[in-house]
């Protein structure tokens, strides 16, 4: 790995935590619950490499769809998530943000979020953005409403990007997918416009950081056109 050409932002779709357990004739909270290692082993490793924004998708506007008793398990990962890493993430110096539509949480979850950000908003190191009842649809819509109750006329990309959830963030360079799975599920549908695009076998709660090394060494060897040719990047 070069430590010169990091992703400044990496985006995962973490998925297979269901797969991982079932593998183990576990419950699939079991794979919820080694999966949340496996965020503080990346998030380690990326702050570690230099990477400044690092995205997570934990919970899409889709997942309430799942068993009752699996919503609730995560609620309650999340909320003694918090609890757990606060001071670390404080140590670490990461910047925690939760984005999605909030509101719909419980208010004691909703408080500890906030109070979270709130907490951490200064800290430079590295930014972990946690995705929670998030759909890159749902953040389009809300940017968009966010525009018209302005009183915008129109609206440019610039006006967008400053109405989404990720405002004054660079778009991420690399987006990894977990448990194989090729497709977008919702993610960040406008900020991944130019994403290097890494799928791998490995399940979310096998992912730490060898596997996040082989994925950015995979992004080093990409060539990034935005549209040129090769031989005008290369005379760049
Ligand atoms: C990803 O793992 C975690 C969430 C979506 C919350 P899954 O729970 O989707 O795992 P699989 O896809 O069933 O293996
Ligand atoms: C995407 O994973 C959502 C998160 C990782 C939070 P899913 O497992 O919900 O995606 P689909 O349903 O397989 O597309
Ligand atoms: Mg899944």
């Amino acid at each position: 790995m070069d430590p010169k050409k990091v992703p400044q932002h990496i985006a995962i779709i973490m998925d297979g935590n269901g797969r991982w357990a079932k593998k183990r004739m576990l419950p699939r909270i079991a794979g919820h619950k080694e999966g949340s290692e496996s965020v503080r082993a990346v998030l380690k490793a990326c702050a570690e490499f230099g990477v400044k924004y690092l995205t997570l998708y934990a919970f899409s506007t889709e997942n309430w769809r799942r068993p009752d008793e699996e919503v609730d398990f995560l609620m309650g990962l999340f909320s003694q998530t918090i609890d757990n890493e606060i001071e670390e993430l404080m140590e670490n110096e990461v910047k925690l943000k939760f984005l999605g539509r909030l509101e719909k949480f419980s208010p004691g979850l909703k408080k500890k979020m906030r109070e979270a950000m709130e907490k951490t908003k200064n800290n430079k190191r590295i930014t972990l953005n946690v995705m929670v009842n998030y759909g890159g649809r749902a953040e389009i819509v809300d940017a968009l409403n966010e525009i018209i109750a302005s009183g915008e006329k129109g609206a440019d990309e610039d006006l967008i990007n400053k109405h989404l959830y990720t405002r004054g963030m660079p778009d991420p360079d690399l987006l990894i997918r977990t448990a194989s799975e090729m497709r977008v599920s919702n993610f960040l549908l406008w900020q991944i416009a130019y994403a290097e695009i890494y799928v791998t076998a490995a399940l979310w709660p096998d992912f730490r950081r060898e596997e996040l090394i082989k994925a950015i060494e995979d992004f080093q060897k990409r060539v990034r056109k935005f549209g040129k040719t090769k031989e005008q990047i290369d005379a760049a």
